[in-house]
């Protein structure tokens, strides 16, 4: 089987490192056509930066790097630096990126990238909010049908929010766009809380980290030693969720995930519920399902494909 063709799009932030290092671990599984960089867990002028960083941490230099969307379509940007820290990459002491940043804005890479190759066989993996892929669907309607599979961390039900007692961070932060691409008719799958409250970073799991001795899982440790202490002081559990890399594993063992194919919508209006995706899972409405909503995970297969591939970096 060939590699599946995908486009990260992503507002490094830790996890999502996790995730890019997990794709860019895995060549046979998954081929990253380029990244494109969004404005969420900190700045675009960051997170673009960060996008760099870890692919030169990966060795990885030859992934084009895009910066997307500044803003939310019509919202003021919510940054989570109290999550991820002021540069959004806290943690390591990782050198700022050689690498340059392409020209293209990244909406337009994602737009001529579906339009030029053949059709259904691009995935695209959205880790932050989803601006950037709104924003496509928008200015390129036609791109629609063309896109294999949208494959996406965000949203929440039994764990309800983190960002506000009802919606999670990705999707608060640009509730338009996200009602944009899951009204959008593409093939659709959602990482939410529900299933990545339950691939916690134990200490035992960053020791499994530390144990393969090279730079890129040493980075990786640094990185959620940092990120964990919110997540644990506020959860009071034994290590923080790694959201983002469930993205990335499902694409190289979805047997992993355990889920259903549901109907989701999103809260735009109310202001006390706004962000919310609202899943039917217990079947309750006559609403059409339009996503693949997953619910469980295997936990420790989760860390050994993760811990096997970054080492291979
Ligand atoms: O709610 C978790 C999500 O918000 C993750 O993607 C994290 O990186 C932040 O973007
Ligand atoms: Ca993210």
């Amino acid at each position: 089987m060939p590699p599946r063709d995908i486009i990260i799009d992503t507002d490094p932030g830790q996890d999502d490192a996790a995730a890019i290092l997990l794709a860019l671990g895995s060549p046979d599984e998954i081929n990253v056509l380029g990244i494109t960089a969004v404005a969420g867990n900190v700045p675009l002028a960051l997170t673009q930066k960060n996008a760099r960083i870890v692919c030169e941490l990966a060795g990885k230099t030859n992934v084009p790097v895009f910066a997307g969307c500044d803003a939310p379509l019509v919202r003021k940007l919510v940054t989570a630096e109290h999550v991820h820290g002021k540069t959004g990459l806290d943690g390591p002491a990782l050198p700022d990126p050689d690498m340059p940043l392409q020209d293209q804005h990244g909406v337009d890479f994602i737009i001529e990238t579906l339009r030029a190759r053949p059709a259904e066989t691009v995935t695209l993996c959205p880790l932050g909010p989803l601006t950037n892929i709104a924003t496509a669907l928008q200015r390129a309607p036609d791109i629609a049908e063309r896109i294999q599979e949208i494959v996406l961390m965000g949203g929440a039900y039994f764990e309800v929010g983190n960002i506000t007692p009802a919606a999670e961070f990705n999707i608060y932060v640009d509730p338009e766009a996200a009602d944009i691409v899951f009204k959008s008719g593409v093939n659709t799958t959602i990482m939410p809380l529900d299933v990545t409250h339950k691939v916690l970073v134990t200490l035992k799991r960053i020791d499994a980290l530390r144990a393969q001795a090279t730079p890129v899982c040493d980075a990786m440790a640094d990185m959620v030693d940092f990120f964990e202490r919110f997540d644990t002081d506020k959860y009071g559990s034994d290590g923080a969720p790694l959201h983002d890399p469930c993205v990335t594993a499902y694409l190289i063992k979805p047997e992993l995930f355990s889920g259903r194919f549901i109907n989701v919508e999103i809260e735009t209006l109310s202001e006390l519920t706004l962000g919310m995706t609202v899943a039917d899972w217990w079947g309750v409405t006559d609403r059409a399902p339009n996503a693949m909503f997953m619910g469980d995970v295997d936990a420790q297969g989760f860390f050994d494909l993760l811990t096997e591939r970054l080492a291979r970096l």
